[in-house]
C-alpha cells in the first residue's frame, strides 16, 4: 500500500477500505508517514468527507492505537456522558451521583480543564482531600461496591488522536465533521464505555457555533457508536449563555449540591435530567426515557442522590461535611458586585468571554502549567431574559485581589441589556439514532 494512493482516492472522492484507513492511522502513530502526507489526506477529508462505514473505521483504527481501559470487571452497563465542553458546566458533578443513586455504574475519567472550559477533576478538588489518584484495583471496587468513581486520566489512550489533532491544528482541518466525531468517539470507546450519552453544545462559548452544525456533529457520533456497538444518544444544549449560575470551582460544587437537593438553577436541573434519562436508559435501569426521569426526579426527593454525593466524596478522601456545610468549601476573600447600568431585560451572557473573564481571576487555566484557585468565579444574579433595574447586580465577582477592573470591564463588554429578550431555548434536540 502507498500512502500517495491512498491520498489520491479520497482526493477523488472514493471511499477508502478498512485496511487502508488502519495503514493511514498506525502507520502515523509509528511515524513511518510524514506529516506532510497526513496533512493532505486530512484536507482531502475535509473536502469530500467520509461515508459512515469509513468514520467507524477511523474511530476504532484510533482506539487501536494504544492503551484501552478494561472495565469488563464492572457490572452493569459502563454508561460514559461527553459534553464537547461549555462553561460553568457542572452537569458531571450532578450527574454522576444522580444516576449512581439508580445503580448506573459512573466509571469516570476525567481530566483538567484549560481556558475557559473547567475540568471535573479541578472542580471535585475544592473538597478538601478528594483525589482521584487511585490504583485501577480501588477503583474498580468502588465502582463494583458503591457504583462511582473518578479517576485521573492515565496511560497512552489513542496516541493516533493525539498526533493527528496536533497536526489537524496547524493545517486549518480541525473542524471537519468525520474527524471531530472519530477523535471525540475513539477517547471514549478507548477509556471503556459499554454505552454514551453525548451532550453536544451550541453557541458562543462551544466548538459548534450554530445549532446546525450541533447537530450534523451530533448525528455523526451517534451513527458513530451504534455501528461500533456502543449505544449511543445525544442532547443538543444551549451554550450561548454560561450553564446555571456558577462559574468557578468551589462555586460550581456547592452549585452541584444545591441541584442534587432540588434547588438549583432551573437550566442546570433540565440539561441534568435530560443526560440522566438517556445514561439511566441506556444502562437498563428503565424501559423508557419518560420512566428513567421519574426515578431521577425520585432520588432527588428522597435525598438519595445527595447521599450518594456524600459517599462518592468520602471514598476518595474528601470532606464529606461539605455536602451539609457548603461554607466550609473555599471561600473567595472578595466579593465584588457588577451592577447594571440601565433598566431592561438581559438579552446576551456572551459564554465564553464570561469563561474567559473566571479564568482572568485564576478560576481556570491559560497553559496547562498555570496554578488555579479553587476558591474565585463569578456568580451570576441573572440570566437572559431576565428583568434587571438599573444598579441592580448582574453578577457577584468572587476574588482573591482587590484589582479587578479588567475583570469587571470584560463582564460589562459581554452582558448586553435590551428593551426585550427571551430566556433562549436550552435543550434543542434529542438524537437517538
Ligand atoms: N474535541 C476533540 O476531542 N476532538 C476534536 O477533533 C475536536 C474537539
Ligand atoms: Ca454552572
Amino acid at each position: 500500500m502507498r500512502m500517495v494512493d491512498i491520498i489520491a482516492k479520497k482526493r477523488d472522492g472514493k471511499e477508502l477500505t478498512t485496511e487502508e484507513i488502519d495503514f493511514v492511522v498506525q502507520g502515523y502513530t509509528q511515524g513511518e508517514i510524514p506529516d506532510y502526507q497526513v496533512s493532505a489526506w486530512a484536507m482531502a477529508v475535509f473536502f469530500k468527507d467520509m461515508t459512515d462505514k469509513e468514520r467507524a473505521d477511523l474511530t476504532m483504527s484510533m482506539v487501536n492505537s494504544g492503551e484501552t481501559i478494561d472495565l469488563s470487571a464492572i457490572e452493569g452497563v459502563k454508561v460514559d456522558k461527553h459534553s464537547t465542553g461549555g462553561v460553568g458546566d457542572t452537569t458531571t458533578l450532578v450527574l454522576a451521583p444522580l444516576v449512581a443513586a439508580l445503580d448506573v455504574p459512573v466509571a469516570k475519567m476525567s481530566g483538567r480543564g484549560l481556558g475557559h472550559t473547567g475540568g471535573t477533576t479541578d472542580k471535585l478538588e475544592s473538597v478538601a482531600g478528594f483525589h482521584v489518584e487511585l490504583e485501577k484495583e480501588e477503583f474498580i471496587r468502588l465502582v463494583n461496591e458503591h457504583k462511582v468513581a473518578v479517576i485521573g486520566q492515565s496511560g497512552n489512550l489513542t496516541p493516533a488522536d493525539k498526533k493527528l489533532y496536533a497536526l489537524r491544528d496547524v493545517t486549518a482541518t480541525v473542524n471537519s465533521i468525520p474527524l471531530i466525531a472519530s477523535s471525540i468517539m475513539s477517547k471514549k470507546i478507548a477509556a471503556g464505555a459499554d454505552a454514551i450519552v453525548l451532550d453536544v453544545k451550541t453557541g458562543a462559548g462551544a466548538f459548534m457555533k450554530t445549532t446546525e452544525d450541533a447537530k450534523e456533529l451530533a448525528h455523526a457520533m451517534v451513527s458513530i457508536g451504534n455501528n461500533v456497538g456502543r449505544k449511543t444518544m445525544a442532547v443538543i444544549s444551549d451554550m450561548s449563555q454560561p450553564l446555571g449560575l456558577a462559574i468557578g470551582n468551589a462555586l460550581e460544587v456547592k452549585e452541584a449540591i444545591l441541584t442534587l437537593q432540588g434547588k438549583g438553577p432551573k437550566d442546570l436541573e433540565e440539561l441534568c435530567l435530560a443526560l440522566g434519562r438517556q445514561m439511566v436508559f441506556l444502562a437498563g435501569k428503565a424501559d423508557s426515557l419518560e420512566q428513567a426521569e421519574e426515578k431521577l426526579k425520585e432520588v432527588i426527593r428522597n435525598g438519595k442522590a445527595l447521599e450518594k454525593f456524600k459517599h462518592f466524596l468520602a471514598n476518595q478522601g474528601g470532606d464529606a461535611s461539605v455536602v451539609d456545610h457548603p461554607e466550609r468549601l473555599p471561600q473567595a476573600q472578595y466579593l465584588i458586585e457588577v451592577p447594571a447600568d440601565r433598566d431592561g431585560y438581559v438579552a446576551g451572557i456572551v459564554a465564553d468571554e464570561i469563561g474567559t473573564a473566571a479564568m482572568l481571576l485564576g478560576a481556570g487555566r491559560a497553559t496547562k502549567e498555570s496554578e488555579i484557585d479553587l476558591a474565585v468565579g463569578l456568580m451570576l444574579n441573572k440570566k437572559v431574559g431576565d428583568s434587571v433595574k438599573a444598579g441592580e447586580s448582574l453578577v457577584t465577582i468572587h476574588a482573591n485581589r482587590e484589582d479587578v477592573d479588567a475583570v469587571i470591564a470584560k463582564i460589562k463588554e459581554n452582558i448586553t441589556i435590551a428593551d426585550h429578550a427571551d430566556a433562549p431555548v436550552l435543550v434543542h434536540d434529542i438524537v437517538t439514532e
